[in-house]
């Protein structure tokens, strides 16, 4: 169940990229497709991306959010995913179950899973894979709100209230879909041993380098709108310079897909379920990047030409 909605999901956001290159058609005015055309941009679209939209309808401002709530999300993220990891380490440190709520729920969600009749060692390492991804997870969300709080300069940018909802169901998702990958002894609090691989390390390096590199990007955007003192002096928007910044007009959006991809690495490479979450935010930020280039081309004249939306070198 959790595999197809990750796929719903991806190819909603698939879709919606396809959509935004189909050039709009002309049609008259109260037509009812370009008012649903409307809406989905208006769905779609946040922050500097909708402000370059114009003065939007009435009825469409009445479900706008602030976009500085952000750091909401990252609150239950740091407290949901904070709390399954509390989980994970009583489970490996006191070999305590799963509650059984929540064995039940993730049956419900993932199918009951059989033992498979797999390897200790090999139990194990998906043991470990699973609570690593949990700690990744809780870690980027703590990183996430410290920037939200600290860092980040906001405007009077907004976001759809749909958008706002789902940001809470995305984090939650994430953490039941981390556990949904546990084996079930050792939900059952049954098998404790935890076995290190290779892919382990690697998921860790690789996560460190996108997340580094998404921090310093988040400091450039940020220092964008400050004085040399470091006060805040401006709200407009202006063109980023700087490391990713020299090779895409998003690297924030990579770097984000990057964090996703090196957690399927320390799944060990043959997760389906963690690819199709990868998939899901490849396409996600994919829009929001396209979105931004295409903000960036259009208000700046002389816009780095060389610099591409999305992933370095290739678009
Ligand atoms: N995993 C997911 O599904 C997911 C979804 C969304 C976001 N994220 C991650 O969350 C992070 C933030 O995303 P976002 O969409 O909020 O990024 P963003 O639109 O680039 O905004 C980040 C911050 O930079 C400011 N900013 C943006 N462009 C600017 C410019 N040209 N000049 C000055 N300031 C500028 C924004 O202010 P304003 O208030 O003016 O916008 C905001 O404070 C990203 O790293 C992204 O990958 C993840």
């Amino acid at each position: 169940m959790l595999a197809a909605v990750w796929l719903a999901l991806a190819a909603c956001f698939l879709a919606a990229l396809l959509a935004l290159r189909v050039p709009p058609l002309k049609r008259s005015p109260g037509d009812l497709s370009l008012n649903l055309a409307g809406i989905f941009q208006d769905l779609l679209r946040y922050g500097k991306t909708k402000a370059a939209c114009g003065q939007r309808p009435a009825f469409l401002q009445i479900f706008d959010v602030p976009k500085r709530w952000f750091y909401h999300f990252y609150i239950v993220s740091v407290i949901w995913n904070g709390f399954l990891l509390l989980l994970f380490i009583q489970s490996v440190l006191f070999s305590h179950p799963f509650p059984s709520w929540l064995q039940d729920l993730l049956d419900l969600l993932d199918g009951a899973k059989e033992d498979r009749g797999i390897p200790h060692s090999q139990n194990g390492a998906e043991f470990l894979s699973s609570f690593l991804v949990c700690l990744l997870v809780w870690v980027n969300s703590c990183r996430r709100l410290k920037e939200c709080l600290h860092i980040s300069v906001y405007s009077e940018g907004v976001i759809h209230f749909a958008h706002y909802c789902f940001g809470f169901f995305y984090y939650v998702l994430v953490g039941f879909t981390v556990l949904c990958q546990v084996p079930a002894k050792s939900r059952e609090g049954k098998a404790h041993s935890l076995t290190v691989r290779w892919y382990h390390v690697l998921g860790l390096v690789m996560f460190c380098w996108a997340s580094v590199h998404q921090h310093r990007c988040h400091i450039i955007l940020a220092n964008l709108r400050k004085d040399k003192s470091g006060k805040v002096s401006s709200l407009d928007h202006s063109i980023p310079f700087g490391d990713w910044f020299e090779m895409v007009s998003s690297p924030h959006y990579f770097a984000e897909f990057l964090i996703y991809t090196s957690m399927a690495v320390t799944f060990g490479f043959n997760n389906l379920t963690w690819w199709l979450v990868v998939t899901y935010v490849f396409f996600n930020q994919a829009v929001s990047a396209v979105l931004c280039h295409e903000y960036y081309l259009n208000k700046f004249k002389h816009y780095p030409k060389y610099r591409k939306a999305y992933i370095p070198f290739i678009f």
